[in-house]
């Protein structure tokens, strides 16, 4: 108790000498909470960025796949803006154990194993998820779960040089998640290698108030579908749990659907400008093999990337709400806030984001920086005043001066 007292006072001395009005500090000591709280494996400590291949290929996936996408990634340019996991998703393992007990690839689509697959991605600098579950069978039912299999499953993922583990909830035998979740967390921290842990249990149990001692991102909703409706109602869903956000420790809205052709290009551009200011795992989730102009554009944008990478951690929030026109923003390193000014209705609107709203002396001069087209306005005083086009946004970095 007394130890909150100290913070907040401490926050409080530290505020009122800054430009950053008091809209923050309501927000931000459960992210300090969250961050004395973290699994301390050291990974995660800006959100994951990479690809799964569930959104696009669901089940249909084999070896031949995800070397290819390996290789896309680089080729791409993608790797070097960060994105560097390469998760597979459902559908990977033979659907019986070994006579050991041991989990195995699927013969016929992995013939050449996991082991396997992580050199070749390791050989191309990049890192190797899997994907398993805390119940009996997978949620395709095509793989077998890890429940009582913890230890055994961990080790086998090390000894594969497996990086990453997205550890699903099918099947769970009507037990809790909770221990069940922190059984594979512990038998990951005893497998022998460092593998980040990301829990998808849908949201279910609130997993943003207990999971950051457990894994380093937890889902908060149930799957996207590449649709409008379903992407808003998932961005609106995560909202409320931004104060558990920190490094180490992530909320996770579920993988990106840019590119996957569902929503038109602004769509997509919003969808990425949103998931990069609240710190949501920039996880691909379309055919990089083969990817439009204007999908490779969006996810390539490395101011909207540097948002969601920077160091701070702090997830940004829905601050402003005016019928469909809404005004997204969060703090950034070095007293930067990150504004999105969202048109959701269905005919260009102006929409104005207040200093006050976002976290600004109403004093503040900045100079507003235009993450997609690059532009930057100085002298901003106030207020920012955009016009914005039907389901797109605006999205910009206020650098007080
Ligand atoms: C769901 C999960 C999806 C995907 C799928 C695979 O439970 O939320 O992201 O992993 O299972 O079967």
């Amino acid at each position: 108790m007394e130890e909150k007292l100290l913070f907040r006072a401490l926050l409080f001395l530290l505020l009122s000498t800054s430009s950053v009005v008091a809209i923050w500090p309501e927000r931000s000591p459960p992210v300090a909470v969250a961050r004395r709280a973290a699994l301390e494996n050291g990974l995660g400590r800006t959100p994951q960025m990479g690809w799964n291949s569930w959104n696009h290929f669901a089940c249909n996936i084999n070896e031949d796949i995800i070397r290819q996408i390996a290789d896309a990634m680089v080729d791409s340019g993608l790797a070097k803006l960060g994105y560097d996991y390469i998760n597979i998703d459902d559908c990977w393992a033979a659907y019986d154990r070994d006579s050991q007990g041991n989990l195995v690839a699927n013969p016929s689509t992995f013939p050449s194993g996991m082991k396997d697959l992580a050199d070749y991605v390791h050989g191309k600098q990049l890192k190797l998820g899997v994907y398993g579950d805390a119940g009996s069978r997978t949620c395709s039912n095509n793989m077998p779960g890890s429940l009582g299999y913890e230890e055994q499953d961990a080790k086998s993922f090390a000894s594969w040089g497996v990086d990453y583990l997205k550890y699903d909830n099918c099947n769970d035998q009507g037990l809790s998640p909770q221990p069940r979740y922190i059984n594979m967390s512990k038998a990951l921290t005893n497998s022998g290698r460092n593998i980040f842990f990301s829990l998808c249990e849908w949201g279910v149990n609130d997993p943003a108030t207990w999971a950051s001692s457990v894994g380093n991102s937890w889902r908060t909703t149930g799957d996207i579908q590449d649709n409008w409706a379903s992407m808003t109602a998932i961005a609106d869903a995560n909202d409320k749990w931004a104060s558990y956000a920190g490094p180490g420790g992530w909320n996770d809205p579920d993988m990106l659907e840019v590119g996957n052709g569902g929503m038109t290009t602004e769509e997509y551009r919003s969808h990425f400008s949103i998931w990069a200011l609240v710190k949501a795992p920039l996880l691909i989730g379309c055919d990089i093999r083969s990817m439009s102009n204007d999908t490779k554009e969006i996810l390539s944008n490395q101011n909207v990337i540097a948002v969601n990478q920077d160091k701070l951690g702090v997830q940004g929030k829905k601050v402003q709400q005016d019928g469909d026109q809404e005004v997204w923003a969060g703090p950034l390193s070095g007293g930067r806030i990150a504004v999105v000014l969202w048109n959701r209705g269905s005919d260009e609107a102006s929409i104005t984001a207040s200093w006050s709203s976002i976290g600004l002396n109403a004093s503040t001069i900045v100079d507003a920086h235009n993450l997609w087209t690059d532009e930057v306005t100085s002298s901003v005083q106030g207020e920012l005043k955009e016009t914005v086009d039907t389901h797109a946004c605006k999205m910009f970095v206020l650098t007080p001066k």
